[in-house]
């Protein structure tokens, strides 16, 4: 009777207690970007009662996805982020797919100036792999994984920034679920926290599982933070939200967490002139401190 019974993947298969004792003890990973890390936490029981802890951070060896409509911030939080880690000691992966490394060199020298950060601490920490300008890195991701798998080794990095990942599947749209699939696997292999930046093209399905990221990329990965603008055109919104008519009121909202408990609100959202994202107060409470 072993006819059939040849191909099993034992290691695959392992009792949830097995699992339990390989799971990685979960902490917060600073973003950089400040109200966002208070966001997320995790539950202990205390006394019998569930009490809510805050994370200080995505969860540590997460990947998630950071989606948006040009110009929503996304990639500012991915410097800020990087720029955050790098200061914190910890190297940092920063796969650049839009534009060459020597312009994300730039961006990231301005979050640094903006965050009070010294450059020459952090320059060694962060390792770009320049996709944009090189197609072989973009088109075929056995080069991708192989190449940043010898920055992981030789840098010892702890995390991995794509900005964005939509760029490694441009026009083979067929292909999003699997090159996701097989990166994020990467990730969880390496036990590098991850940072996907998933361009959107319309403000449509905004409250839709598809707003967070399309391709369903948000099935694959831990979780996804949305990011939003409204252009304000109606009184009603302007006396509701405080934004004068013609400005762009600017939101973030963390669309599911796998690893972690994490607030559902809509938060207001800031990008201040020195280009610093700041994640505000819950959109509701801005609406009722207002009829207040
Ligand atoms: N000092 C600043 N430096 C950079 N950006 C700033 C600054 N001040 C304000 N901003 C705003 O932040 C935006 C940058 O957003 P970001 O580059 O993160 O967008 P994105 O979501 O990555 O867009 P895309 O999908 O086009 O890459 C600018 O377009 C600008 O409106
Ligand atoms: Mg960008």
């Amino acid at each position: 009777m072993d006819g059939g019974w040849r191909e099993i993947e034992k290691g695959a298969i392992l009792t949830a207690g097995e699992a339990a004792e390989r799971a990685p003890r979960i902490f917060g990973i600073p973003t950089g970007v400040e109200g966002l890390d208070d966001l997320f936490y995790i539950t202990r029981i205390e006394d019998g009662r569930p009490v809510k802890v805050p994370l200080g951070g995505i969860p540590s060896r997460a990947v998630i996805n950071i989606t948006g409509v040009p110009d929503t911030g996304k990639s500012l939080i991915a410097e800020q982020f990087t720029v955050k880690q790098a200061a914190l000691g910890y190297p940092v992966a920063f796969i650049t797919v839009e534009s060459p490394a020597s312009f994300v060199t730039q961006g990231l020298m301005q979050r640094a100036a903006a965050m009070g950060i010294n450059w020459e601490d952090i320059e060694d920490n962060i390792v770009l792999i320049d996709a944009a300008s090189n197609t072989r890195l973009r088109e075929d991701v056995d080069v991708l994984l192989d190449t940043l798998a010898y920055v992981i080794r030789n840098y010892d990095t702890k995390s991995v920034v794509i900005d964005s990942i939509t760029g490694l599947f441009e026009s083979r749209e067929m292909l999003a679920r699997n090159i996701v699939r097989r990166i994020f696997n990467f990730l969880k292999k390496w036990g590098q926290t991850g940072i996907f930046i998933s361009q959107k093209r319309s403000n449509q399905e905004e409250e839709s599982a598809e707003a967070a990221g399309g391709y369903a990329v948000a099935h694959i990965v831990d979780g996804t933070i949305v990011l939003h603008k409204r252009l304000i055109t109606r009184p009603w919104e302007e006396e509701a939200f405080g934004v004068p008519i013609g400005d762009v009121l600017r939101t973030i909202r963390i669309d599911g967490m796998r690893l972690c408990g994490h607030d559902t609100r809509t938060h207001v959202m800031e990008i201040t002139e020195t280009g610093l994202v700041k994640v505000g107060p819950p959109l509701s409470e801005v609406i009722r401190r207002r009829r207040g």
